[in-house]
């Protein structure tokens, strides 16, 4: 699927001429862009390039100078809170979780817009955040304080509250970077799997060659490429916004691309010596 194709049924993420400046610095330049319906868009740019900011806007948790948002066309902005919550899941960087919560209680805040303010948690309730736990990895930590979770325990129980909202659109701030390989390889597959529309900040440019069906890169806040991983993931585009020197391969599995990075001429690291062993 093409980005063009999703703006033709109004399926997805649309993001309208969006800017977002702070105290006169201008942050998110007037960013268009499009995330298809039921994949993964990846939002690559390097530091401060303003991701963040942006997917912060896009969740409505920052108000945009001027722009808009359009998530299944319909537009976010004119969205009450609790439809919002109900259509739209964010996993940030560092959530603002109360210390004393179980990984449970913080699962089961996903349930919160479809309840009333009084109603408690059902047991359908319990067992979607239950199932969550356990598709995160996390099914042993139920009953754990928030306060004790490591950075990458927080991450996967945030996506576990973060899919328990049953929204229609996942908005991800980099949620592999408390990760571990094995963890981050799982976390992605099982947001592709969960087959929603998901926009996600990512800095490993090899998870997003391979999780993504769509890539934006942002540098200094203006959306500079989009498309695929193939077409936007060139020699050319890494050395003009990150100013690294990569080669591109093909993936010997998934036929997706890969990247290689070298350290900058100036500054090559000698060769291993040879070792003296024998590999046993
Ligand atoms: N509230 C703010 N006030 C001033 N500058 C900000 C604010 N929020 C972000 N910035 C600046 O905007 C730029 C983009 O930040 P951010 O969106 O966090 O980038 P990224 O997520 O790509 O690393 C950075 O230079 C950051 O310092
Ligand atoms: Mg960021």
């Amino acid at each position: 699927m093409t980005a063009a194709e999703t703006t033709q049924d109004g399926s997805g993420l649309r993001v309208h001429d969006l800017s977002w400046s702070a105290r006169g610095t201008v942050i998110v330049d007037d960013v268009e862009l499009t995330a298809p319906a039921g994949r993964i868009t990846g939002l690559i740019g390097p530091n401060g390039s303003g991701k963040t900011t942006l997917l912060r806007a896009v969740a409505r948790l920052a108000r945009p100078d001027r722009g808009a948002v359009h998530l299944d066309g319909s537009d976010v902005a004119r969205l009450r809170r609790r439809e919002l919550a109900r259509r739209l899941a964010v996993v940030e960087q560092h959530a603002g979780t109360d210390l004393d919560m179980t990984a449970l209680d913080v699962v089961l805040l996903g349930r919160t817009p479809y309840r009333t303010a009084l109603q408690a948690d059902s047991g359908a309730d319990r067992a979607l955040a239950l199932d969550a736990l356990a598709r995160v990895d996390m099914a042993g930590f139920a009953a754990r304080k928030w306060s004790t979770l490591s950075g990458g325990e927080r991450q996967r129980v945030q996506l576990a509250r973060a899919l328990t909202q049953q929204p229609g659109l996942l908005v991800l701030d980099e949620p592999t970077n408390h990760l571990d390989v094995s963890h981050a390889l799982s976390l992605l597959t099982l947001v592709r799997e969960a087959g929603l529309t998901s926009i996600a900040a990512l800095h490993d440019l090899n998870l997003a060659a391979m999780f993504c069906d769509h890539v934006v890169v942002l540098r200094r806040g203006r959306a500079v490429a989009a498309g695929s991983p193939h077409d936007v993931l060139t020699p050319e585009l890494l050395r003009d916004v990150y100013e690294v020197d990569a080669d591109v391969g093909t993936h010997p599995r998934t036929g997706r691309p890969l990247l290689t990075f070298h350290p900058p001429a100036a500054s090559q690291p000698p060769a291993p010596a040879p070792s003296s062993q024998e590999d046993s």
